[in-house]
């Protein structure tokens, strides 16, 4: 298997992006942020996507972002968006780290221009729902569980001493 990529998982607003951007710092492996590649791909926002051609056709995308990393990526960071471990076996990209965060923190850390790109985030009551029935897909996707209310430099140090 795999084990020279970074991999990022977990919630919306968990910090993947921000902490992968540190990452970038620290190490100097280059990031590969799914959300993003696909939007470039597509020419289309994540919000354009989901209501152009409907979120299944976004799990197909993630799908193959997926498989491809898995054949073809080597010391990277990938950092995933939120859904990804639920379609597809993210640890066949690499080694896993799942940034765990309480629901509540999620929240304050979303704000309204971060919300409005975040197609399913736009009922908070359905997203406490998505994170609840997630939380356990996480944590089996995950090689390692870190707390991410620690800093970015505590995590990243974490992450990268543990390679
Ligand atoms: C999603 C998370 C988003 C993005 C899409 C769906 C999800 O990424 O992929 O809006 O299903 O949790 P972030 O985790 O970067 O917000």
């Amino acid at each position: 298997m795999n084990l020279t990529n970074i991999v990022l998982i977990g919630f919306m607003g968990s910090g993947k992006s921000t902490l992968s951007k540190t990452l970038y710092q620290q190490s100097k492996r280059l990031i590969l942020d799914s959300d993003n590649i696909i939007q470039n791909n597509e020419n289309l926002s994540i919000n354009e996507i989901f209501a152009t051609k409907g979120e299944q056709y976004f799990r197909n995308l993630e799908k193959e972002f997926c498989q491809f990393c898995s054949l073809n990526i080597q010391n990277c960071i990938i950092a995933t968006g939120g859904g990804m471990p639920s379609v597809c076996d993210v640890k066949t990209m690499g080694k896993v780290f799942y940034l765990e965060l309480e629901f509540e923190e999620l929240l304050k850390r979303l704000n309204p221009q971060e919300l409005a790109k975040r197609p399913l985030f736009s009922d908070t009551n359905k997203a406490y729902k998505l994170y609840l029935e997630r939380k356990d897909i996480y944590t089996k996707s995950a090689h390692i569980t870190l707390d991410a209310t620690k800093s970015l430099a505590n995590l990243s140090k974490t992450i990268l001493s543990s390679l």
